[in-house]
């Protein structure tokens, strides 16, 4: 089996004139929990996307579980085994929630086996009370549920969360610290968040962005205590 299961080298994404994403090199094993932190604007959304076949990059390379996926469209890149939710909302407003994550399942997965996963990832998320309502109903905690319950539906190898606990309450965020150590097991996870106590609570390692760039890789009290991270969420550097 590939050790290591996304891996992406010298990775670079322009807008224009704005270099979103500059020289990143980059590398996720099975298993892995990371999360992706830096301030607004410092590339992160912008790198997923790009991993994702979302937006393509202008130079460099991505490799997801060994086969090169730079510049696929995104349903190839998500049938190499990437799932991602999406900073922003991303779900089917007018349909159940349960109709939500069957259709996201039955992209790659038999009308059998959907529903079983459907069942499954309703269990983990603990939205089975909420399995008929409209998506538009719900209460923000469960619509990022659903975001996660989605991400999941294609049995991915790789999950991609863009600011998973955003928005939600601090018992929210226990809960889907708990739901992600479960997952552990079953995909690498790599979380883009700016919530430093779900960080602290989630992350094995830790890769700080700033302006498009990698500043720091390591253990979450060594990014924490970095002087040159320490002076970017001040503002003053
Ligand atoms: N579609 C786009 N067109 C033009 N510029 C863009 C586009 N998307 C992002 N950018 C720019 O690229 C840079 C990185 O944006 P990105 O959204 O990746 O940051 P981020 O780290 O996710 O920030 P946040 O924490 O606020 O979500 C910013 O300067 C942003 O304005
Ligand atoms: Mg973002």
């Amino acid at each position: 089996m590939v050790e290591t299961v996304l891996s992406v080298e010298g990775l670079n994404v322009s807008f224009g004139g704005v270099l979103a994403v500059d020289n990143v090199s980059f590398s996720l094993k099975r298993q892995e929990l990371h999360c992706l932190i830096g301030p607004n604007g410092a590339g992160k959304s912008t790198f997923f996307k790009a991993i994702s076949g979302v937006v393509r990059p202008s130079s460099g390379r991505v490799w997801i579980n060994g086969y090169e996926a730079t510049r696929l469209p995104a349903h190839r890149v998500a049938r190499l085994g990437v799932g991602i939710k999406m900073q922003v909302p991303n779900l089917l407003e007018g349909l159940s929630v349960e109709e939500n994550l069957w259709i996201a399942a039955r992209c790659r997965h038999s009308a059998r086996e959907a529903e079983d996963i459907v069942e499954t990832l309703m269990n983990l998320t603990g939205i089975e009370k909420n399995r008929i309502s409209l998506v538009s109903d719900l209460a923000h905690g469960h619509r990022q549920y659903v975001e996660l319950a989605s991400a999941l539906a294609t049995k991915p190898s790789i999950l991609l969360l863009d600011e998973p606990a955003a928005g939600l309450s601090e018992t929210e965020v226990d809960e889907l610290s708990s739901i992600l150590q479960q997952l552990k097991n079953q995909t690498a996870i790599l979380v883009v968040e700016h919530n430093t106590r779900f960080v602290r609570m989630i992350a094995e390692s830790v890769t700080v962005f700033h302006k498009g760039r990698i500043l720091a890789v390591g253990s979450p009290d060594q990014v924490f205590q970095n002087e040159s991270v320490k002076k970017v969420y001040l503002g003053s550097n």
